[in-house]
């Protein structure tokens, strides 16, 4: 079963299953196929976080997160006055070193079992040409024009249409077109990533650097380097989470959000009640102010992880937990309220699940960070950098593009790695066999869309679907609030929240594109693509 955030890529997963591939040549494929369909978030030029079950049960997790460029500075962003403005988020300084094509091609040489040829191919195909659907038409909202038409490369490409004199996206029912890109994944599917990190896609990239202002080298390119890490395992009410270590935040956050929760008998609070929420967002709050202070690039950084992670930290965090008071989030970690975020969630990022016959299994998070990245296509090449210098503290007590103030650890720092949230994850029953493959976009809510529905399924026994579906709050210290989706919680429960002293905020954006299989004791796969936006499962 390929569970993915579009139809087309969705399909050519199941094709390479269907060939005798597996759930990681199944993976290697849709990623390049949404790199193709989904360009706002699949990519060539960003980065990902690849969680790998084989049949036999071994874990891996594969780091091929996107690293700052060798002559990158902490005040690199910093105007002649010392002030930040917009080029950490758009243009060619923001994108950091990409990571994604040395990581597929990693995990093809380590874990896949199909030639390289085949998983390219499909992408190549989609390159020549895909009839547009409403999927890739929702990807363009007013901002997103306008900062596509700031790069004429981009608008060439993005904005085929003139209407009333302007630019403007695809519709519906074109047929999208994508030479540039055909060529460089042709590039890729015939020399592997040196097809990206050498040769013509990087004189193309290094080409675009020196026209533009940014700063990534040969060098840079050449030296990428990708890097397998243990994955965190935790256990929650006897099943066992797995998820991503640090560079990403993902599996940190979640394990200790699972082990304060665990403290409490959730289950007994009514869904969606002031009680569950209160001791959800209270676990949320703790877990971020740690995640925000300690973590950071674990090649840069001494990180307590396993501190962090251990059920006895948790039950400490949890003690100070009152179940009749908000803690205010001052109060929990020294800092400043640091005013509202630019904006907070969204669905910028994308991932997919994937469940092979033999019960392999790819849980893979994908981002250029922003929609469109940086917005900057690379000339003649035809794929977008990514924007993902703006996930570092660029300041510390400044809040990023998610609104996260995180700490003086995650500073810029040559070849370092910028601190993440994607959170790629397994749940796997008890008896430790395969249970759940998940995980979502949406920058700081990533960790608290999947625990959600982690915990929906093992605390309130719903169904996949209906744990995916369901509504979702977030809390990540600060800003020190809990929000909302549009309508998001009962009235009553909003104003038991705001007697316990919590500030609760309703926005008007869902958030999140959670892409879920849930395998049944049985056997039996249920897949679900988050209605948020819109994604597809094929089963085969
Ligand atoms: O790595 C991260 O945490 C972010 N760059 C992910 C961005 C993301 O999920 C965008 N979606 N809203």
């Amino acid at each position: 079963m390929v569970c993915t955030t579009d139809r087309y890529a969705s399909e050519v997963g199941a094709q390479i299953l269907r060939e005798g591939g597996n759930a990681v040549d199944a993976a290697v494929a849709v990623c390049f196929a949404l790199a193709v369909v989904n360009p706002e978030a699949g990519n060539l030029g960003g980065g990902s976080f690849l969680l790998a079950r084989a049949p036999d049960g071994t874990l891996s997790g594969l780091d091929c997160r996107s690293v700052a460029p060798a002559r990158a500075t902490p005040d690199m962003f910093r105007d002649e006055a010392g002030n930040l403005g917009e080029r950490s988020l758009l243009g060619p300084l923001s994108a950091a070193v990409p990571g994604t094509v040395a990581g597929l091609w990693e995990a093809h040489l380590r874990l896949g079992s199909l030639s390289w040829r085949k998983l390219v191919e499909p992408a190549v195909s989609l390159a020549r040409g895909f009839i547009v659907r409403e999927r890739l038409v929702a990807s363009f909202p007013p901002h997103i024009v306008e900062g596509l038409r700031r790069f004429p490369e981009s608008a060439k490409l993005f904005l085929p249409r003139i209407e009333a004199e302007k630019p403007v996206p695809p519709r519906v029912g074109d047929l999208f077109s994508q030479p540039d890109l055909t060529q460089t994944l042709a590039r890729i599917r015939d020399r592997g990533a040196d097809g990206f990190y050498r040769g013509e896609t990087a004189e193309l990239i290094v080409a675009a650097m020196a026209r533009g202002g940014g700063i990534i080298t040969h060098e840079d390119l050449t030296g990428y380097e990708v890097a397998w890490r243990d994955p965190v395992r935790v256990t929650y009410r006897e099943h066992n989470v797995v998820s991503m270590p640090p560079s990403s935040s993902g599996g940190m956050t979640l394990a200790e959000i699972c082990h304060i929760l665990s403290c409490f008998p959730l289950h007994e609070s009514p869904w969606h009640g002031t009680q569950h929420i209160h001791l959800l967002a209270e676990a949320c709050r703790r877990a971020y102010a740690d995640r925000n202070h300690y973590l950071a690039d674990p090649d840069f950084v001494a990180i307590p992880l396993s501190e962090l992670i251990s059920q006895e930290y948790g039950r400490e965090r949890a003690e100070t937990i009152s179940p009749e008071r908000a803690t205010p989030s001052a109060t929990v970690a020294p800092g400043e309220q640091p005013g509202d975020p630019k904006h907070a969630g969204g669905a910028h990022t994308t991932h997919l699940s994937i469940v092979d016959a033999s019960g392999g299994a790819v849980a893979l998070t994908t981002t250029l960070n922003t929609w469109y990245g940086s917005k900057m296509v690379v000339p003649g090449a035809g794929f977008l950098m990514n924007n993902e210098m703006d996930d570092f503290t660029l300041e510390p007590g400044v809040p990023n593009a998610f609104g996260l103030v995180q700490g003086e650890v995650n500073g810029i720092e040559p070849r370092k790695r910028m601190l993440s949230a994607m959170t790629p994850t397994l749940v796997l029953a008890p008896d430790e066999s395969l249970m759940v493959v998940l995980g979502s976009p949406g920058g700081a809510t990533i960790i608290t869309s999947v625990f959600q529905v982690i915990s929906n399924v093992v605390d309130y026994g719903m169904q996949i679907a209906e744990a995916v579906v369901a509504p979702r709050v977030h809390h990540q210290h600060l800003p020190d609030r809990i929000q909302v989706e549009p309508g998001g919680l009962p009235s009553s429960t909003t104003a038991g929240l705001d007697a316990l002293g919590h500030v609760v905020s309703e926005g008007e954006e869902f958030w999140g594109d959670v892409q879920a299989i849930r395998v049944g004791p049985d056997g039996q796969l249920e897949g679900v693509s988050d209605p948020r936006r819109g994604g597809a499962t094929v089963g085969l």
